[in-house]
């Protein structure tokens, strides 16, 4: 769906969001949601805060996933998701901290393996994601799945495409200093979820939103392989609908 503004795309984006939310609270069972970093999220998630407050939209039922994080990464570092998320959304809701996971930026070289297998057993035991928010990053990464990445693939380390770093250059002061890897749920991970909502916004995106929604699926552009998701809904404003 195009809109004709950011606001108003992430306002519709937290709507669906609280709708899982209070369907689950209502059978009396958790909600997992699946949970992206980056700037597309930031009004989503200010949305949500809103009715946590003004609403009393409540996350006591709700297990979070994120998508990925940098590594090496410290939590305590500006630039690490932990504490993107807590600033932007985790610090102002009513959330339980251990319903909070994010791959660990931490953990040495050989650790990193069974952390990840471990972290797509938490996400099954939690009872899969119920629906996964998504970015998309200009060379058609999600999460942090850059081209080359497999349909099947589960979370794991990455190395950064250059354009990636390259954009993330404004965060870290200088390209030098941007992490060279990341841990990231696959693709597989993804498409598990029952429902997707990928989010873009401004013209930046408007040359990638195209080839994910025109082009055919290839490990070229990681983002075509939601074409072939049951349950996906791409929610865009008009700028980044320009190549379409
Ligand atoms: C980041 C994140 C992605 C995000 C993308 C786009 O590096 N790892 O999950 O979707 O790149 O970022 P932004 O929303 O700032 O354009």
């Amino acid at each position: 769906s195009i809109f004709p503004s950011e606001d108003f795309g992430s306002k519709k984006v937290a709507k669906e969001i609280a709708k899982v939310i209070t369907e689950k609270q209502q059978k009396g069972e958790n909600a997992v949601l699946g949970l992206a970093t980056g700037s597309s999220p930031i009004l989503v998630y200010k949305e949500l805060i809103r009715m946590h407050k003004e609403e009393g939209l409540s996350f006591q039922n709700v297990i979070t996933f994120n998508l990925d994080e940098y590594y090496p990464m410290q939590p305590d570092a500006l630039q690490s998701y932990v504490y993107f998320m807590d600033e932007n959304l985790f610090n102002h809701i009513d959330i339980k901290r251990e319903n909070i996971h994010i791959p660990d930026g931490t953990l040495a070289e050989n650790e990193v393996m069974p952390f990840c297998a471990a972290y797509e057993q938490k996400i099954i035991d939690a009872g899969g994601l119920d629906i996964q928010l998504l970015g998309i990053g200009r060379t058609g990464h999600i999460g942090f799945n850059e081209p080359g990445s497999t349909l099947h693939s589960t979370t794991r380390m990455v190395k950064l495409d250059p354009l990636t770093i390259s954009d993330a250059a404004k965060d870290f002061i200088k390209e030098e200093y941007v992490p060279q890897r990341a841990i990231t749920m696959g693709v597989g991970t993804i498409m598990k979820a029952r429902k997707i909502i990928l989010i873009a916004w401004g013209q930046g995106k408007a040359p990638i939103v195209q080839k994910m929604v025109e082009e055919k699926i290839s490990e070229d552009v990681p983002a075509t392989f939601l074409q072939q998701h049951a349950n996906v809904k791409v929610i865009i404003d008009e700028a980044a609908a320009g190549n379409l």
